[in-house]
């Protein structure tokens, strides 16, 4: 394994304050958003979407990687380019979603497993080829007042340490991604207790597994209570909670955490990466930046609702919610930004 490779990688991504979008939606998450906007579900619209965002003219001014979907990996632009040449030509280093998708975990109702590893070495090695150099896998943690169970977060960390292994093996930096739903109406307290417990245990099976943590980036949620929890704490609180919290868990060897949205609205993304920013930057080991799909993409979405008339106004849109999170990541982010 060429463990500078991967470091490379890593830095490369997330240089000069960038960060990463996410735009690796499975086709059926991707035909749910169109479907709620009325666009049309079909393999040319979404091919049509992804070639509107990475042909964004001046993304590569705060995006330095994309994640793609197997499907968006193999398509190409109207001119017949493929969207790996346009990426990697601006600079933005390409990668590639590798699970299969989180299903139930036998004898834990209520609970997931991410599944996608049988093969996964042969996939590895053909993304690669494609043009791939860092890859993601995402473990679903569902919270109430009983679960997690230890045998699911046990299981998922297993799983995500077995996929971190095999992506340095092929050269690829793998995004461990470990995601606390926000689903639901429990605490913020009990968000920041399960989110801690789930990384502990990811870097317990990370080490057993011998991934080599300076070739990772670890995609973790933000401390946040449950969406229809009646207690939201502030911008500051959740950036405190946050980061105190990975500071807790995540050794210093790690090079970057990149946060997922996670159902966000895409202002309170940046606010709280920001406050994250201003409060901890001259404290934190690793770079603390993001890796947002919704809260990047949904605003260039709304605005394009499918139509070839909207292309340049949803490309501006996107490249706002790029440039408040780069913003963000220098602790420089104001709301007044959104109302330029
Ligand atoms: P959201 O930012 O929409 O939660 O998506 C994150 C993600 O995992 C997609 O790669």
């Amino acid at each position: 394994m060429n463990a500078q490779k991967l470091i490379d990688t890593a830095r490369a991504i997330f240089a000069g304050d960038k960060g990463l979008l996410a735009m690796d939606e499975s086709t059926p998450t991707c035909n749910k958003r169109f479907a709620k906007l009325e666009i049309p579900q079909t393999e040319e619209m979404r091919r049509a979407y992804r070639e509107l965002i990475v042909t964004a003219p001046g993304l590569n001014e705060s995006i330095g990687g994309a994640i793609l979907f197997d499907e968006t990996i193999r398509q190409k632009t109207n001119t017949g380019t493929p969207f790996v040449k346009v990426l990697a030509d601006a600079g933005i280093v390409p990668g590639i979603k590798v699970d299969a998708g989180a299903k139930e975990l036998a004898g834990h109702p209520g609970e997931k497993i991410t599944e996608g590893l049988d093969g996964l070495r042969d996939r590895l090695a053909e993304y690669s080829k494609i043009g791939a150099r860092f890859a993601k896998w995402r473990a679903v943690i569902a919270v109430n007042d009983d679960l997690p169970s230890r045998s699911g977060l046990e299981a998922n960390a297993h799983a995500l340490a077995r996929y971190a292994a095999l992506c340095q093996e092929a050269g690829l930096v793998p995004i461990v991604e470990p995601e606390v739903l926000m689903d639901g109406a429990h605490t913020f307290e009990r968000c920041l207790a399960v989110t801690e417990e789930a990384l502990r245990n990811v870097f317990i099976q990370l080490n057993c597994q011998r991934v080599v943590l300076e070739g990772i980036i670890l995609k973790p949620n933000m401390v946040l209570p449950g969406l229809s929890c009646p207690q939201q704490p502030s911008v500051d609180e959740v950036a405190d909670a946050t980061v105190n919290c990975l500071l807790r868990t995540v050794p210093a060897a790690v090079p970057a955490i990149a946060f997922l949205s996670g159902g966000q609205s895409a202002e309170l993304a940046s606010a709280r990466l920001n406050a994250m920013n201003v409060r901890f930057k001259s404290r934190v080991p690793w770079a603390v930046a993001f890796s947002f799909a919704r809260a990047i993409q949904q605003p260039a979405l709304d605005v394009w609702r499918g139509k070839e008339e909207h292309v340049s106004a949803a490309q501006e849109a996107l490249l706002h919610r790029a440039q408040c999170n780069r913003a963000a990541r220098r602790g420089e982010y104001k709301t007044g930004m959104e109302h330029t």
